[in-house]
C-alpha cells in the first residue's frame, strides 16, 4: 500500500534492502534477547558506503530537481559522511565541495592525507581544510563555500553535517523503518528494540518517525557518539518531529519514543524515559562484562531489568562498533594517543636494548674485520700476551715513528689503521 513517504522522489543509490541476520554468539553471551544486525554497510555500495548513502537518496533527488550542479557539505577531516557525499556527486555527475574541519585533534602527520579524505579527493571533490572544532550546527566556512560556488556561476546544493539538519534528512531512515517491517513479515519475527549510534541525529530521528507511522510500538535506543549529547538530543527530537510531519504520522511524538543514552556518562542513570531501561546491570550475572563493539551503553541496555524477553528480538542497526568506543571524542583521542605513545615508548626501549647489546659484542662488525681481530687475538695469546712485531700489534706512536723513518707523506694526520695501510704500501 503506498504511503506518504512514497510521495518523495528518491535517487536510488543503495544495492537494494540491507540484509538482516542474527548474531548467535553475542546473543548467547549476553543471554537475553535475540540479537540481529541490519547491515547498511553491505547495501550502501558507493565508496565503501555507510549510513549517509541512504539519506542522500532523497537529498540527491531534490538537488537534481532543483537544477543544482554542486553538492556542498561539511564534516571532520576523516568524515565518513563527506566521503559518501563525494561518491554520490561522482555517481550523479555533479561537482562537490567539502569543508573538512579539525573536529578531532589527531596526532598523526598524514591524518589529512589518507583514508576518507584521500578517497574524496580521488572521487574529484574540492576538499577544503578548515581549522574549526566539532559542532553539528551551520558554519561560516560552509556558507563561504556555498557563496564561492555561486560566485563561480554554479548552483550549490547545501548538505549539512551528516545530511541531518535538512528538511529531508530523516526520510532515508524513515524508509529504513518500512524496510524493517517488510523484512519482519518475510522472516516471521518482530524486532521490539532497535539500537543505533547517534551523532548528527537523522539516522535515529528517521527511524523514530518511520516506526511511529507503524502500528506496533517499539523502542529506538540512540547511543550517543558525539562530544555534545545535549545538542544531539535536541537535534534528534527536532528532526524526528519534522520527519513525522512530512510522512504524515498524524500525531506528536512522545518522549518515550526518543530514547538516548550517553555511554560516556557511565555513572549517570535515568537518561532514558522508559522505566524498564534505567540501566541497572543485573547483579546475579557474573560473566565477564562484554561491551559489544565497545558499547558499554548497549551492554547495560541489554542486561537491564525489564530488558526484552527472550522471545523478543533486538535489531542493532548498522554494524556495531564501527563508530564509537563509548568514550567522548576527546577522551578517545586522549586514550588512543596514550596507547600510541606507550607502544612507541616500548618500541624505543626494545631498539635501545638491541643497540646496546650489539655494541657490547663485535657481532655488528664486518666478517673480515671480525676474522682479523680473532687472528690477532690468537697471535697475542701465542706470544703469551707480549707485544709482537706485527704492525697491528703496535700502537699509533710506534707506527708513526716507523712511518717517519720511511718518510711517508701525510703521516701526522693518519690514524693507526691508515698508518698500517701506508706502511704496507711503502
Ligand atoms: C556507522 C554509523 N552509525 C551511526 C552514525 C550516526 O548517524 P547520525 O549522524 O545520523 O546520527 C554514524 C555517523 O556518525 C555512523 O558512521
Amino acid at each position: 500500500m503506498p504511503t506518504a513517504l512514497d510521495r518523495f522522489d528518491r535517487y536510488p543509490l543503495l544495492l537494494g534492502p540491507s540484509p538482516v541476520h542474527p548474531l548467535e554468539r553475542l546473543t548467547e553471551h549476553l543471554g537475553g534477547a535475540q540479537l540481529w544486525a541490519k547491515r547498511d554497510d553491505v547495501s550502501s555500495g558507493l565508496a565503501y558506503g555507510g549510513n549517509k548513502t541512504r539519506k542522500l537518496e532523497y537529498l540527491l533527488a531534490d538537488a537534481l530537481a532543483k537544477g543544482c550542479d554542486t553538492l556542498v557539505s561539511i564534516g571532520g577531516v576523516q568524515s565518513n559522511h563527506t566521503r559518501q557525499v563525494a561518491a554520490v556527486a561522482a555517481r550523479a555527475g555533479l561537482e562537490c565541495v567539502l569543508i573538512q574541519e579539525s573536529w578531532v585533534d589527531w596526532p598523526d602527520a598524514v591524518y589529512d592525507r589518507v583514508g576518507n579524505i584521500l578517497l574524496s579527493r580521488i572521487l574529484g571533490a574540492d576538499v577544503r581544510l578548515v581549522q574549526a572544532k566539532f559542532g553539528i550546527g551551520f558554519k561560516e566556512s560552509w556558507e563561504q563555500a556555498l557563496a564561492d560556488v555561486e560566485a563561480a556561476g554554479g548552483k550549490p546544493y547545501p548538505i549539512p553535517a551528516g545530511a541531518s539538519d535538512h528538511a529531508l534528512g530523516g526520510l532515508g531512515y524513515a524508509r529504513w523503518a518500512q524496510e524493517v517491517s517488510e523484512q519482519e513479515q518475510e522472516l516471521g519475527v518482530f524486532f521490539d528494540t532497535v539500537i543505533v549510534c547517534s551523532v548528527t541525529g537523522s539516522t535515529q530521528a528517521g527511524m523514530v518517525a518511520g516506526f511511529a507511522a507503524q502500528e506496533r510500538p517499539r523502542r529506538v535506543i540512540g547511543i550517543d557518539g558525539s562530544a555534545k549529547p545535549a545538542e544531539t538530543k535536541e537535534q534528534v527530537t527536532r528532526i524526528a518531529q519534522a520527519t513525522a510531519e512530512l510522512i504524515e504520522v498524524g500525531r506528536e511524538l512522545t518522549a518515550d519514543e526518543l530514547i538516548r543514552r550517553d555511554p560516556a556518562r557511565r555513572a549517570a542513570r535515568g537518561d532514558d524515559h522508559r522505566p524498564g531501561l534505567r540501566g541497572e546491570v543485573a547483579r546475579r550475572d557474573d560473566r565477564p562484562r562484554l561491551s559489544p563493539g565497545g558499547f558499554p551503553g548497549l551492554d547495560r541496555a541489554l542486561r537491564a531489568p525489564g530488558r526484552p524477553a527472550r522471545a523478543e528480538r533486538v535489531l542493532g542497526a548498522l554494524p556495531l562498533g564501527l563508530r564509537t568506543s563509548g568514550y567522548t571524542r576527546d577522551e578517545e583521542v586522549k586514550r588512543m594517543a596514550t596507547a600510541k605513545q606507550v607502544q612507541a615508548a616500548k618500541r624505543n626501549v626494545k631498539k635501545a636494548q638491541a643497540g646496546a647489546k650489539r655494541k657490547r659484542t663485535i657481532a655488528h662488525l664486518p666478517a673480515s674485520t671480525r676474522r682479523s681481530l680473532v687472528q690477532q687475538a690468537q697471535k697475542g695469546r701465542r706470544r703469551g700476551g707480549a707485544p709482537g712485531h706485527a704492525l697491528e700489534d703496535r700502537n699509533r706512536e710506534q707506527l708513526y715513528e716507523l712511518a717517519k723513518k720511511k718518510n711517508i707523506p701525510g703521516r701526522s694526520k693518519m690514524g693507526k689503521w691508515d698508518l698500517i695501510k701506508a706502511l704496507r704500501k711503502a
